[in-house]
């Protein structure tokens, strides 16, 4: 599908730009990712900004995870809605949580866990979703351990700040937070603190308020240590001395 097929159906609604939804689509064309990820989908404008490229290229598949809340918002169509209307259906699949995505990644890392160690299988992982500091670097290190050697994170919103924010700066969740937690850029420290030290990572590269960064493509799934389940031991020894210790 055309990007401008697409945008003409997504175009009015709010976030993503249309210039950084063309850099999107354009990328997608041109990376041809297998396995996209998307954080943070809100009405699933680049949802299906991506899954329009995908479409175009006749293969790939987008997960895209949000709160079950965004499913049911006044006046706007939803992201199933706007699939639907766009025909895309089969290219992406919505996940509304109820905890949070962080909670989401550890139902898929638990799914790619074979003999204790997580088979990555994302090429992209589109990162558009708290833009605060603990939600986003958990969700950086789960979401790593689902990224394929050579595939990419993009981070949206660099210098977001949650008294930039008109939205976060006025949500009540806010309003008792102290004045650094509010100044600060937490994306732009999750990607120099965090991304940017990353042994595995190989490069970030920011541009327009976004950040792009590849996993090394020789990056390895190290096997975890031996781990040592003695909890029944000890709980059995417990048991067992307590039977035996009111016999005697
Ligand atoms: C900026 S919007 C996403 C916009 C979308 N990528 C686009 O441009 O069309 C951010 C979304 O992240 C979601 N979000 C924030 N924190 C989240 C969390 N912990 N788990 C799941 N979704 C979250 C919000 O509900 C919101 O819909």
């Amino acid at each position: 599908m055309k990007f401008k097929q697409a945008y003409d159906v997504v175009g009015h609604l709010p976030c993503t730009e249309e210039s950084q939804c063309r850099v999107l689509y354009d990328w997608v064309l041109e990376a041809r990712p297998a396995e996209s990820l998307e954080l943070g989908f809100l009405h699933g404008k680049t949802s299906c900004i991506i899954a329009a490229a995908l479409h175009e290229l006749g293969a790939g598949h987008l997960t895209s995870i949000d709160m079950e809340g965004v499913r049911n918002m006044p006046n706007v169509p939803n992201i199933l809605q706007n699939l639907e209307q766009l025909g895309l259906q089969d290219v992406a699949t919505p996940v509304f949580s109820r905890i949070s995505y962080t909670w989401e990644l550890k139902k898929l890392i638990e799914k790619q866990t074979k003999e204790n160690r997580c088979q990555p299988f994302l090429d992209f992982v589109f990162l558009d979703g708290a833009h605060l500091w603990e939600p986003d670097v958990c969700a950086f290190f789960l979401a790593l351990k689902l990224l394929k050697p050579g595939g990419w994170f993009l981070f949206d919103d660099y210098m977001f700040s949650i008294e930039k924010s008109d939205w976060w700066s006025r949500s009540p969740d806010m309003k008792d937070k102290p004045d650094d937690y509010r100044k600060e850029s937490q994306v732009e420290r999750l990607v120099t603190l965090i991304v940017s030290q990353h042994p595995d990572m190989e490069s970030v590269v920011i541009r327009d308020n976004w950040v792009w960064a590849r996993k090394k493509p020789d990056a390895q799934v190290q096997p975890g240590p031996t781990v040592t389940q003695l909890t029944k031991t000890i709980a059995k020894r417990w048991l067992l001395e307590r039977l035996f210790s009111g016999k005697r």
